[in-house]
């Protein structure tokens, strides 16, 4: 299979890159941190058919659709790279809220605009996109953040319905939290944490699964769910009175 991962310099691509390396699998690593991506390289490179890294900014969309462009068909393409704005009460400035809609649904548009025409004209392909649990419950520290993985919920399920009798299957995953660079900017206790591996050993078997929604870790998952069933009056109590 041909497979591109973007966000694949560190964390949960990094550690998707590892589970994906094999004999069988030809792999195209996107991020902005080349020397991560060679370091990866140097570590699959034994395990691998190939590995192509595609150093690049996946906000600078016309450069990226190029990259996109010039891989020619693949089979699956995982949209993992993401950044969050950390756990804050400040208000985001503009700026740092339009990147981070940039990053976490623009640019995966922006792939996507290149590659839905090519799976259309193939047998099968797969989509994969990282949400996060956090789209589903909005904390008022999280907002920018929640509410872009929020609409990338709302792009993954209409691209499923209109493209499932192409053969495009459509896979979205939610983690809850997860260890990586990302999280570890957060300075209070996170519920259900997973460790890298463990985390990356669900959203590999969901995919191999082709599950269509993934939720994951179940119990955080029925946590919200169960909040999401209260009456407003009491999940505005609930998050009051929460810190973060
Ligand atoms: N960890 C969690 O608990 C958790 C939970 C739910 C969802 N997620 C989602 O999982 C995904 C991976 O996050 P992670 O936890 O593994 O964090 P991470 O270690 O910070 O990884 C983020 C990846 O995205 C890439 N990236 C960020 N901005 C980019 C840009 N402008 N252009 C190209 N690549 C860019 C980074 O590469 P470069 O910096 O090298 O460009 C890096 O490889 C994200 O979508 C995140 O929202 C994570």
């Amino acid at each position: 299979m041909k497979i591109l991962i973007t966000g694949a310099s560190s964390g949960l691509g990094a550690e998707l890159a590892r589970r994906y390396a094999s004999q069988e699998n030809e792999l195209f690593l996107l991020a902005r941190r080349e020397d991560r991506l060679q370091k990866l390289k140097y570590e699959l490179l034994s395990k691998t058919k190939q590995i192509t890294l595609i150093p690049a900014d996946v906000t600078q969309f016309q450069s990226l659709q190029e990259k996109i462009d010039a891989l020619g068909v693949l089979d699956m393409v995982i949209l993992n790279a993401g950044v969050s704005l950390g756990h804050s009460d400040d208000i985001a400035s503009i700026e740092a809220f339009k990147y981070l809609y940039d990053v976490n649904v623009l640019a995966n548009h922006a792939i996507l605009e290149i590659l839905l025409p090519k799976f259309c004209s193939q047998q099968s392909s797969k989509i994969v996109f990282i949400s996060s649990l956090s789209s589903l419950f909005t904390m008022p520290s999280a907002k920018v953040y929640a509410s872009s993985k929020r609409a990338l919920n709302a792009y993954a399920e209409g691209i499923r319905y209109k493209y499932a009798k192409k053969g495009v299957k459509v896979i979205t995953v939610l983690p809850g939290f997860i260890q990586s660079e990302l999280t570890d900017k957060n300075d209070f206790s996170m519920p259900f944490l997973l460790s890298t591996e463990a985390g990356v050993d669900r959203i590999y078997r969901a995919i191999e699964k082709e599950k269509r929604f993934y939720p994951f870790p179940l119990r955080f998952y029925l946590i919200i769910q169960f909040l999401n069933l209260l009456p407003q009056f009491l999940r505005d109590i609930i998050v009051h009175s929460k810190k973060k």
